[in-house]
């Protein structure tokens, strides 16, 4: 029988980030003990991965209301239900999306390593995605790399070096680099940018992380080019290969990642296949503690 303490099992699946948690419905109300659990690995593995996991969107947000209240979806194109982001290849009659479509740009911002709601004020403290239709042929992986990792790998004259810089977080920025998306102007221009510390403590777990992301437009006080050779530099040290779990979906999959302290992106769009996943975005608690001078070195 599914959802009781006895029938959890929670293992690895690699050296440094994510964990296959077995024997729960997350159709089904959670009892506190087991979701206590879950909750911890989560702090634990920073992603989880549930498979045969047939939920509706309102199960959906049922389970992910648990964690904390969820972000309303930012634009309108994306939503049915204010809380679940539809994502997919497809256009608005069900057809794949041709090359030129406006809609593809949104596919393209997350094939570039990121962490959700950066661009927000207060940034999402996790994201849960479901996947609703998996193609049976071509891969559509996601790939993540955990920044807990990154910071505590990085030499400490490095760390020393990025205490007390801020970044600028903005989401028309990364959009930009692509197209507009068809989203309105009035829309983009509701998620002005955003300044967060490029070091994070996590508010559960005490360790600090880095926090960088592919929405970040500039570093404060650093001229743009070099800001931004800075914030690849640190992306590419998160995600050396070795340091990457590298999801291959299933139908019916739910994976949920801590977006305080993992970076993800898409791997591939895939072209022949309709894929289509649905999002809930579960919001952070507060801005975000940078890391005392004693806990940063
Ligand atoms: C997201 C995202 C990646 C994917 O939903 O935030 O980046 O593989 N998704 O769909
Ligand atoms: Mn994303």
């Amino acid at each position: 029988m599914p959802n009781t303490i006895a029938s959890l099992s929670i293992k690895p699946l690699h050296p440094h980030i994510g964990a296959l948690v077995n024997g729960v419905d997350l159709t089904q109300q959670l009892s506190e003990v087991v979701f206590a659990q879950i909750r911890a690995a989560f702090n634990q593995f920073s992603v989880l991965v549930f498979r045969n996991q047939a939920i509706n969107d309102e199960q959906q947000v049922g389970f992910s209301r648990r964690f904390n209240a969820l972000e309303e979806v930012s634009f309108s194109i994306a939503a049915q239900n204010p809380y679940v982001y539809h994502l997919s290849n497809v256009d608005d009659r069900g057809h794949l999306l041709g090359p030129n479509e406006k809609k593809r740009v949104f596919l393209k911002v997350n094939s570039r390593w990121h962490t959700d709601s950066s661009f927000k004020p207060i940034p999402a403290m996790a994201s849960i995605l479901s996947g609703r239709k998996i193609p049976s042929h071509e891969p559509a992986n996601t790939e993540f790399a955990s920044m807990r990792v990154g910071y505590a790998s990085l030499p400490p004259e490095r760390r020393k070096m990025l205490r007390g810089l801020v970044a600028i977080h903005h989401y028309g920025y990364s959009l930009g680099l692509f197209g507009d998306g068809g989203v309105p102007l009035a829309e983009i221009d509701s998620l002005p940018p955003s300044q967060h510390p490029l070091l994070r403590v996590h508010p559960e777990t005490g360790e600090t992380s880095l926090f960088v992301s592919g929405h970040i437009e500039s570093i404060v006080g650093m001229p743009v080019k070099e800001g931004r050779e800075l914030v690849n530099e640190l992306i590419a040290w998160c995600t050396r290969q070795e340091y990457v779990y590298s999801h291959s979906w299933e139908q019916d999959d739910l994976v949920m990642w801590d977006n305080r302290c993992t970076l993800h992106r898409a791997a591939v769009i895939p072209e022949r296949e309709i894929r289509r996943v649905h999002r809930t975005t579960v919001m952070g608690e507060g801005s975000i503690e940078e890391p005392s001078s004693e806990t940063t070195l």
